[in-house]
């Protein structure tokens, strides 16, 4: 998929680039994003949106892959962005993205990190709870600024998704409950707030959603109580936010929508839900995140050792893992892999793909059909590109790996590879105990 081909060397290629030059180029293991793909979901949000009619922002989920190469592309496909940290907060600024087309969510945002997203006049702030509406307004009103929030709502609506990655449903850490009164009397205390300007609610229902059904109904509720809003307290809003979620396919049994499956069916729904009741249409915004980059990331890894039990299993170990990807660990989540050197070669054996790692959950695919794999073999992990760098980390102080974007046949780094040096770059000894005699 996207510009991934298999060239005549039997070598995979990813934006014109020999993965076997890569490797030498940069080592491994290595994310490598394909440019173009990226690029190519962004329009696709952009142009499904246009042909809705409606008044609308893609705002980019950054949490999927927060980097300032990204924030970059992002703001030049006309996206804007949504953060959740000052992490990502700062990312996006030293990238020069601009603070009007930023979003901050998060159910605990700190003081702090509220104070830094007023003073750089970031466009949204998607509030989670009472206690932080009452701060934000404080805060503002300390700095003389006036803020536009979205109000985060549960709708009540179930998606099939991970439990862990589902957030719809009432029983959630986040936002104001619409079931049970507590978003209604958010709004009555954000329109009373002098240093907020309520623009509308925010819903998110999970993530790899496959059906637009979860969608239409968060529609349908979210504009119920819109309606409900605008009958008792004479509140209209201009923007309904409609999160992300939207699935992509990692493996052959997941069956993913188009982009533009997605934003027909949320502008639909909004068309119908809202029609007649409201004096115009709201603006519609989402957030994805997983379906603009998850399928661009490919990780490269080499092989290193193995073993076989016979008549159980053969495990095939390379260079990476749960800290480059923590979500076979973490959600029993499936991927796809091949050998990238020979890519050509028929499948002969069935192996088991391991991290390196110091624990036995650190696998990455099970039962993967190969060619007899070598020692020195590349094997590419397709569909990583959402939540792997995001998520990885230095468990056994390993380095985190490089990041590329790859186009036209061009590759250019957008992360360093970690190197010795970063791992203990935080450390202290007290000198009480440098002291200490031998
Ligand atoms: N908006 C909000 C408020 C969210 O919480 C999320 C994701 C998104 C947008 C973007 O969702 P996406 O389009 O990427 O599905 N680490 C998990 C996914 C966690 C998603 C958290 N929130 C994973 O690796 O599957």
């Amino acid at each position: 998929h996207g510009t991934s081909k298999i060239n005549p060397k039997g070598h995979l290629e990813i934006g014109g680039c020999d993965t076997i030059e890569l490797k030498q180029t940069y080592g491994t293991p290595l994310y490598i994003m394909d440019e173009a793909l990226i690029r190519q979901r962004c329009r696709e949000y952009m142009e499904a949106f246009r042909a809705s009619g409606l008044p609308f922002q893609v705002a980019y989920a950054s949490k999927a892959f927060c980097v300032m190469a990204m924030c970059r592309l992002a703001e030049e496909e006309g996206l804007s962005l949504d953060v959740v940290s000052e992490g990502e907060l700062y990312t996006a600024l030293e990238a020069g993205f601009p603070a009007q087309r930023i979003h901050f969510h998060g159910n605990n945002k700190t003081p702090e990190e509220l104070e830094m997203a007023i003073e750089a006049n970031i466009g949204c702030f998607v509030v989670d709870n009472f206690v932080e509406l009452a701060m934000l307004q404080a805060l503002a009103a300390e700095k003389g600024a006036t803020v536009n929030i979205l109000l985060r709502v549960t709708p009540g609506v179930e998606a099939h998704t991970h439990e862990y990655i589902s957030t719809g449903q009432t029983d959630s850490k986040f936002g104001f409950d619409i079931g049970n009164g507590s978003a209604f009397e958010a709004v009555e205390q954000a329109s009373q707030s002098l240093n907020l300007r309520l623009l509308g609610l925010h819903s998110h229902i999970g993530s790899q959603i496959f059906e637009v059904e979860g969608f239409q109904m968060a529609v349908e509720r979210v504009a119920a109580f819109s309606l409900q809003v605008k009958e008792k307290l004479n509140v209209i809003f201009k923007v309904i936010n409609l999160g992300g979620g939207f699935g992509i396919r990692y493996t052959a049994e997941d069956a993913p929508l188009q982009v533009s499956e997605y934003v027909k069916a949320i502008t639909d729904a909004v068309k119908s839900s809202f029609a007649g009741a409201y004096p115009q249409l709201p603006e519609i915004w989402v957030e994805p995140g997983r379906s603009i980059v998850g399928d661009a990331g490919t990780t490269l890894y080499t092989v290193g050792t193995s073993k076989n039990i016979p008549g159980v299993r053969k495990y095939v170990a390379v260079d990476g893992g749960m800290t480059d990807n923590p979500r076979p660990a973490l959600y029993e989540s499936k991927y796809e892999g091949m050998l990238a050197n020979r890519a050509l070669d028929a499948a002969e054996e069935t192996v088991s793909i391991a991290g390196k790692c110091c624990e036995s959950g650190d696998m990455l695919i099970w039962d993967l059909e190969l060619p007899k794999v070598n020692s020195g073999d590349l094997l590419a992990v397709s569909c990583t590109g959402a939540y792997n760098y995001a998520m990885a980390s230095n468990y056994n102080r390993i380095r985190r790996p490089a990041v590329v974007f790859v186009q036209n046949g061009q590759s250019d780094l957008v992360v360093k590879r970690e190197t010795l040096q970063d791992i203990t770059a935080c450390d202290v000894i007290p000198e009480r105990i440098a002291k200490q005699p031998s």
